[in-house]
């Protein structure tokens, strides 16, 4: 089973007790959805392979290490998704943008699909999945099973609240799947709403309700 991270650093838990604060306008959720994910972004690449490389400085040669060569595709699922991207790419300019559009049904909450567009060569990169909230899961089964219906091998799941029904939705579905959380909450609650959460990220995000 592959690992379940919860990022524990103080800046993170930090912003994340601002963004879950119900009296946080639209300006201030994107500004801290979009540092988390870049907070989140700088643990969920900590593994990737490096090689290393001579750089002439100045004075001198200097063997460093630079990313080897890896393709790298995000992958936001919409609309919340869209709201850490920006900062993922400002970590990873050359990464590719994929996008999955998912909404949940209000009665079954059950994802609906109504748009996906992949980088052509999706297959080859590794790929980081970006969506705030983690509830039921079925979102993020679904963008998965979208993704390796597309011959992507290497998934990287990043939510910003998740809980223990949606984690153990993923990883039943697709235990291979490394997941990066900021935290994970108690429950959900009869509308399938994570309790305490932040309520409903797209919203808040977009200023839509
Ligand atoms: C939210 C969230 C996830 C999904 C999580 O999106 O951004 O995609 O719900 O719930 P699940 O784990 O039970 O599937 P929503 O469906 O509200 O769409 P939106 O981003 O367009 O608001
Ligand atoms: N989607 C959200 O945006 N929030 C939740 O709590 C659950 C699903």
């Amino acid at each position: 089973m592959a690992q379940v991270h919860v990022l524990d650093h103080p800046l993170i838990q930090h912003k994340l007790a601002i963004l879950r604060n119900v009296s946080t306008g639209v300006k201030e959720f994107r500004e801290l959805i979009s540092e988390i994910a870049g907070l989140m972004c700088y643990e969920a690449t900590r593994n990737l392979p490096t090689e290393e490389v001579e750089v002439q400085t100045p004075v001198a040669v200097a063997k460093c290490r630079m990313l080897a060569g890896k393709k790298l595709a995000i992958i936001p699922i919409l609309r919340a998704g869209l709201g850490m991207v920006d900062s993922m790419v400002d970590m990873i300019p050359s990464a590719k943008i994929g996008h999955i559009g998912l909404y949940r049904d209000p009665e079954t909450h059950k994802p609906v699909e109504y748009y996906c567009k992949l980088p052509e060569d999706i297959g080859n990169r590794q790929v980081f999945v970006v969506d705030p909230m983690l509830a039921t899961g079925g979102s993020a089964v679904a963008a998965i099973d979208f993704l390796k219906k597309h011959g992507c091998k290497q998934i990287i799941m990043m939510n910003v609240i998740g809980c223990p029904e949606g984690i153990k939705a993923v990883q039943e579905a697709h235990p291979d799947v490394e997941m990066y959380l900021a935290a994970v909450d108690e429950r959900l609650n009869e509308h399938a709403y994570i309790i305490p959460g932040l309520g409903d990220a797209g919203d808040r995000i977009f200023g839509t309700k």
